[in-house]
């Protein structure tokens, strides 16, 4: 049996999870969503297109691989369609390739109004939601009235999705905001049209054949560790479980058979939407860091917040996921930055700890490590030996403080910009 291994972002989602997985899928058989859904981004870029998935994965540009949705995720009909429409444009096959999870859950028009609704009421308090409905699917999920891709093959679909969407029209009395589903009904309907041509499988017992066939499996991670339900800075946090746990829960496969962890970070800290963000930068450095990385949403086009590399965030994420082996991107983006700083804790009033807050309002002070940054443009970059001394003091640092071996150093969003290490 091979193990399966999982990808995952360490930080608050962006951390360029869909190059690594592109550039990994062809050593794997099947590539895996478990959680989230259209909120997530990845980016992946060849042969000077880049191409941005929300609902697949992203081994789809691989021929002949699975691409697997799995229970843990949620869909929205609407951009499912769009999304595949995308990729059959460009001649990717998507019919023999894509599976999907009957026990997946359905984002109805009515969800995404109620994450509209609710952001509105919370006014400056906002989560900076992505708003295509995640947050009330999850709810209807947990709450057992959610509807299911294995509902679209059932006699009483046209029932149960009415009965839901009157729920929700009842909910959205409760708010000084209204919209109407029904608006969104026809093309919500088309996209469920879509949806039925597509493999729709039992995917525990689909998943658990392929591991006893011998199957190479990479579980692909949305969303970041810190944006985790339970361990993210609640209650700015999603709706899923991002950890690496949640690849067990979100696809059906035993914890004994997880092999791999690998956790992906930025050289640096975005975030984008509210919450706490003690390393951000809100000067000339931060606008730097936005500008050189290309720091706008993939999904939502919103501007990142963006800070310095956070060591006890990054520790704390290790920990959660049992991470393995650490994979960094978007060193280029340090290039040309006379001091970097990496934090190695927080001072309080009256302390200083190394760990993160309960409390998403406390905004603890970071201390800072200074390192001399490098001019030299590292982007062609292929060989460790090659690197700035400047930088891999920088990579040695962090894997010094967090004892995990970083293997791939991503120079570029373009497959090909990447240094494998030890095997240049
Ligand atoms: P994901 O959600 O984790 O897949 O990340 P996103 O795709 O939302 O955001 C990462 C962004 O950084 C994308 O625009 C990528 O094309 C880009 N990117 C990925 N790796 C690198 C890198 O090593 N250097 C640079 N400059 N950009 C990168
Ligand atoms: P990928 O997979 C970055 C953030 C939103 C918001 C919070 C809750 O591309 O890394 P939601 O719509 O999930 O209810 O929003 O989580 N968020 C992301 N931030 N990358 C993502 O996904 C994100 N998905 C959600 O900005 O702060
Ligand atoms: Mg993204």
């Amino acid at each position: 049996m091979h193990k399966t291994d999982v990808l995952l972002g360490l930080q608050w989602g962006d951390e360029g999870k869909g190059k690594i997985v592109d550039l990994l899928a062809p050593g794997y058989d099947v590539i895996a969503r478990f959680q989230g859904g259209p909120n997530a981004g990845h980016s992946l870029e060849f042969d000077h297109i880049k191409h941005v998935l929300h609902t697949i994965p992203s081994g789809i540009f691989h021929k002949d691989k699975i691409n697997l949705i799995g229970n843990g995720v949620v869909i929205d009909p609407v951009v499912f369609k769009t999304e595949t429409e995308a990729l059959e444009n460009l001649s990717v096959s998507t019919i023999n390739t894509i599976y999907i999870s009957k026990k997946a859950h359905l984002i109805l028009p009515s969800h995404r109004i109620l994450d509209a609704a609710s952001e509105s009421a919370k006014g400056d308090t906002k989560i900076g939601s992505t708003l295509k409905g995640i947050g009330p699917t999850y709810m209807d999920k947990t709450g057992r009235n959610g509807l299911r891709i294995g509902d679209i093959q059932l006699p009483d679909f046209i029932e149960k999705y009415n009965f839901l969407k009157n729920k929700h029209k009842v909910i959205l009395e409760q708010y000084d905001y209204y919209d109407e589903p029904e608006k969104y009904e026809k093309e919500w309907f088309t996209g469920i049209e879509k949806l039925r041509t597509y493999n729709l499988v039992e995917s525990e017992y689909f998943i658990n054949q392929l591991i006893n066939e011998k199957k190479k499996i990479l579980a692909e991670g949305a969303q970041g560790t810190l944006l985790d339900l339970d361990f993210g800075s609640y209650p700015y946090v999603t709706s899923s479980n991002t950890i690496c746990a949640s690849a067990c829960s979100g696809l059906g496969i035993a914890p004994t058979k997880i092999g791999e962890v690998i956790g992906v970070f930025k050289a640096y800290c975005t975030r984008v939407g509210g919450g706490p963000f003690p390393t951000e930068l809100k000067d000339k450095n931060g606008e730097k860091l936005r500008n050189q990385g290309k720091e706008f949403g993939s999904t939502t086009g919103r501007p990142r917040r963006c800070g310095w590399l956070d060591l006890p965030a990054l520790k704390y994420s290790i920990m959660i996921n049992g991470v393995t082996q650490l994979m960094i991107t978007k060193a280029d983006v340090l290039t040309g930055f006379e001091t970097l700083k990496i934090c190695t804790g927080y001072q309080t009033a009256d302390k200083s700890i190394d760990s993160l807050s309960f409390d998403a309002e406390q905004q603890p002070e970071p201390v800072y490590k200074k390192m001399k940054g490098w001019k030299s443009d590292i982007s062609e970059i292929r060989k460790w030996s090659n690197l700035p001394k400047e930088f891999t003091g920088y990579i040695n640092y962090i894997e010094n403080a967090t004892g995990i071996p970083v293997t791939i150093i991503s120079l570029g969003p373009d497959r090909s910009s990447t240094l494998f290490r030890g095997k240049e």
